[in-house]
């Protein structure tokens, strides 16, 4: 349990030393992230926003086309290219999205492409197998995140992201299968620690809102939330014992939308035309699935991301707290506060308290979601992990605008959930 799948053990680069032993140890080489682009993520509640006016191909190009415009990367010195992408058969009725990227530039015809899929991690893994290509002797490599899932309605949508889950055993639980497992979860949480109410958890929303506000790129950059907005938000399961735990104010959006990253070698900044300190440093990354068929013993604890992230910290001899800036897999709001938990920045209990006391917000001691998180940046299932790693570069190098931290951090971590925290996949990274 909790172990890399497809044979993967911990990465760890830049002279940091692996706690686990690699097969790929003797290969280990600096890996950067030269930057990449983020398409606007769009949906109910966008303006100008048009449902059909842009498909796969579109959101493929867009941000393909972008990442080579901003890092300089050339289509013809790429080395090899992971697709990020969740449900495209049910959501577009299209799969085999490796051989979706050639459209973007002809020079990606023919090279090595494949397509990786761990529900919402999808984009996570595509960014962490990018970083093992490069210590396997690549030289530039493309990760890119896709998902159009605004051509279903979210009802029907929400049955299709319940594929994520074990279909058979938990897709009864609610049309809206995934809104009920986190209910499931807030529920747990606040029966295990009763002084901790609904409201709090709506503190999440509101945190994410005022970033997304900020951010001309978020799907929820023209809706206000206050506090008593979000409160109030309305419940809609149809599961009577769940429905009062969880409500849209506090969901992640159904959202379309691409997110491109060049991740490179040391000879890669070159080909580039890059300095190191126009790209940020990998300094680990990590990923390990839980047990799809079966829950968790502790519903107020998610497992696997702690067991991920925690490995990869320790491997890495950080401790949460040495963290600058984190993005963290906010599908819901209470996922954001067992997030804090699994990570280690909150003490069993204590997310809540942490989210209110400001210290995750833009001018707080460990900014969390700065953009606006899944809530209001938005999710597009297979893009979200690619989009975090490309939210702490953009941070690192003081290119988020009015969202900008104040003082630039040093180091970052992402952590991008599949399912029900069935997968994680986690990195760190370091301004250099
Ligand atoms: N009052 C009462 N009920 C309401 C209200 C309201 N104001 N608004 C919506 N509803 C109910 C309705 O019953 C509606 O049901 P219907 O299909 O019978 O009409 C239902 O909610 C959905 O309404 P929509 O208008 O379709 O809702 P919207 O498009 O605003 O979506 C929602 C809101 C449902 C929260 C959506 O954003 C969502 O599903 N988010 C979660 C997406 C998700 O699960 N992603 C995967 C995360 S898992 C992971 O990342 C690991």
């Amino acid at each position: 349990l909790i172990r890399p799948v497809l044979k993967t053990q911990l990465l760890c680069c830049s002279g940091f030393q692996p706690l686990l032993t690699s097969g790929l140890a003797a290969m280990l080489r600096k890996v950067f992230l030269a930057g990449g682009h983020v398409t606007p993520f769009v949906g109910k509640g966008s303006p100008n926003f048009q449902k059909g006016l842009k498909g796969l191909k579109e959101y493929f190009a867009e941000s393909i086309q972008g990442a080579f415009r901003e890092t300089g990367a050339k289509p013809e010195a790429i080395d090899r290219i992971y697709v990020g992408n969740f449900a495209g058969e049910l959501f577009n009725s299209q799969g085999h999205l490796g051989a979706a990227v050639a459209a973007a530039h002809p020079a990606l015809l023919h090279r090595p492409s494949m397509r990786v899929e761990a529900a919402c991690a999808s984009g996570g893994l595509a960014c962490a197998e990018a970083v093992r290509a490069i210590c396997a002797g690549d030289d530039i490599v493309l990760a890119v995140g896709v998902e159009v899932q605004t051509e279903a309605d979210s009802r029907t949508g929400g049955t299709y992201l319940a594929r994520a889950a074990d279909f058979k055993r938990q897709s009864g639980l609610d049309d809206f299968t995934f809104p009920a497992l986190f209910a499931r979860r807030a529920k747990a949480y606040l029966e295990k620690y009763p002084e901790v109410k609904m409201a709090d958890l709506a503190t999440v929303g509101v945190k994410a809102y005022s970033n997304g506000n900020k951010n001309p790129l978020a799907h929820m950059h023209s809706v206000k939330r206050p506090l008593e907005k979000a409160v109030a938000g309305p419940e809609f399961l149809k599961n009577e014992e769940l429905k009062p735990f969880v409500r849209a104010t506090h969901c992640s959006q159904v959202s379309d939308g691409g997110a491109a990253a060049i991740f490179v070698s040391e000879e890669g900044l070159r080909k580039c035309g890059l300095s190191k300190h126009q790209a940020v440093e990998i300094v680990a990354t990590d990923y390990g699935a839980g047990d799809l068929w079966s829950d968790p013993e502790d519903l107020a604890v998610m497992d696997t991301t702690r067991a991920v992230v925690s490995r990869m910290l320790a491997s890495a001899g950080v401790k949460p707290s040495d963290l600058d800036v984190a993005e963290v897999h906010d599908c819901f709001a209470i996922a954001e506060i067992l997030m804090y938990e699994a990570i280690g920045l909150a003490p069993p209990g204590k997310g809540t308290e942490l989210v209110k006391s400001g210290a995750t917000s833009l001018e707080g001691k460990i900014p969390v979601n700065t953009g606006g998180g899944l809530i209001s940046f938005g999710h597009p299932v297979g893009a979200t992990g690619v989009k975090q790693v490309l939210e702490i570069y953009r941070q690192m190098k003081g290119l988020c605008g009015d969202y900008q931290m104040k003082s630039q951090p040093n180091l970052g971590l992402c952590v991008n959930m599949g399912g029900d925290d069935k997968t994680c996949s986690a990195m760190l990274l370091r301004n250099t």
